[in-house]
């Protein structure tokens, strides 16, 4: 199905309302949400609306409490989520962390008491349009594999870098830091197909390519082995060990029991720039960098070499004018949705 990026913001919008919630929060999550979908990144957009709505109605999410700040310095921040929607406590921190960034030069804002806040890269890009490098970054509940272990002992925890550039649009990295994000594994579980190899183990830690074995009887495997496993260990600390929310074994899985708040914790950091270099000279720089990497030598049947971001910077410009390409797992969760709260999805989706 192809929508207008304008209408599917509206129905996401009316969704929220719908269900109580603030008209300026449900707005600031829809923009998080459509954003995303406009990157082509639809495993953590509006897909996720759904299941969001379902935890505000059995209590693993609240729709009347707001994210507050509970201890901060001129460079760093704790934000209590209270459960609230997690896409507006993650923007609001990291707005925060931009803001004292551009006071001391770097600023770090750690959240706890939230919940699944979509793609990481939202919120680093947030940085980057303000012209400071970001970082973001979330646990989330186990699921994936340690190293030599059989059975799921830390999230897929996702993590992403956005770096301005001259041209307004940032260089950025958005990646689970297992081999990949699980909503790939639900959408293989919907369209009934098989998984590639290396991404799951069985529970006698034997590789598995059957998506319907997850979670139950598999587990994610960490990225390139020791070295995704290594990062989700950094991701969990500055997330969660920091800012008291759970960790490791005792995160609740947001989409497993809906009653249950997941106190999952993010991160987020933002570098001013120009605090440390002139702008010019850093633009000049990273523009060296990128034509560098844009030309270099290509192998056979390579037409283009893309910089971390660049595939969804193209698919943004495009489906901003041409409209936005759902897949089929995205409208079944919007479809739920509309019948769930009798909208008429007609009315937007068109
Ligand atoms: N909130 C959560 O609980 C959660 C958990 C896991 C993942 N996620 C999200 O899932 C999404 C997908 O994660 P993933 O690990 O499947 O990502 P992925 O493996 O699809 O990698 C995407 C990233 O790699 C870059 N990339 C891909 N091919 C490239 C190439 N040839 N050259 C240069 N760059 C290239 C993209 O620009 C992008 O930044 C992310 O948005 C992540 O934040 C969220």
């Amino acid at each position: 199905m192809k929508v207008k990026h304008e209408l599917l913001r509206a129905f996401c919008v009316d969704a929220m309302v719908k269900f109580d919630m603030d008209k300026s929060d449900a707005e600031t999550t829809a923009d998080v949400m459509v954003t995303t979908d406009l990157m082509g990144i639809n495993t953590h957009g509006s897909k996720q609306l759904y299941l969001l709505l379902k935890n505000m109605k059995e209590g693993g999410l609240s729709v009347k409490t707001k994210p507050e700040v509970v201890d901060e310095g001129p460079g760093f921040a704790v934000i209590d989520g209270n459960f609230a929607m997690p896409m507006v406590t993650a923007t609001k921190a990291m707005n925060l962390a931009i803001k004292k960034a551009k006071e001391t030069g770097i600023a770090y804002v750690g959240v706890k008491g939230s919940s699944h806040f979509g793609a990481a890269g939202f919120y680093a890009n947030m940085a980057a349009k303000e012209g400071l490098i970001g970082l973001s970054m979330s646990n989330v509940d186990p699921c994936m594999a340690v190293p030599g272990g059989k059975t799921p002992h830390f999230g897929t925890n996702p993590i992403a870098y956005a770096i301005p550039t001259s041209n307004g649009k940032s260089v950025f990295l958005d990646i689970a830091t297992s081999v990949s994000a699980v909503s790939k594994i639900f959408a293989a579980k919907i369209l009934g197909k098989s998984i590639p190899d290396g991404w799951l183990i069985d529970s006698d830690g034997k590789p598995t390519n059957d998506p319907m074995k997850y979670p139950q009887d598999a587990c994610i495997l960490p990225m390139a082995g020791h070295k995704g496993y290594g990062i989700a260990v950094l991701i969990e600390v500055l997330s969660a060990i920091v800012t008291g929310a759970s960790f490791t074994l005792d995160v609740p899985c947001w989409v497993r029991d809906f009653s249950k708040p997941a106190n999952q914790g993010h991160a987020f950091i933002a570098i001013d720039i120009k605090k440390i270099i002139p702008i010019a000279d850093f633009e000049s720089r990273m523009n060296k960098m990128i034509n560098q990497i844009h030309d270099a030598p290509k192998v056979d049947g390579i037409e283009k070499i893309y910089l971390p971001g660049e595939m969804e910077w193209e698919k943004y410009d495009r489906q901003l004018k041409e409209g936005i390409e759902l897949p089929e797992d995205v409208v079944i969760n919007l479809k739920k949705l509309a019948e769930e709260l009798d909208m008429n999805m007609d009315e937007y989706l068109k």
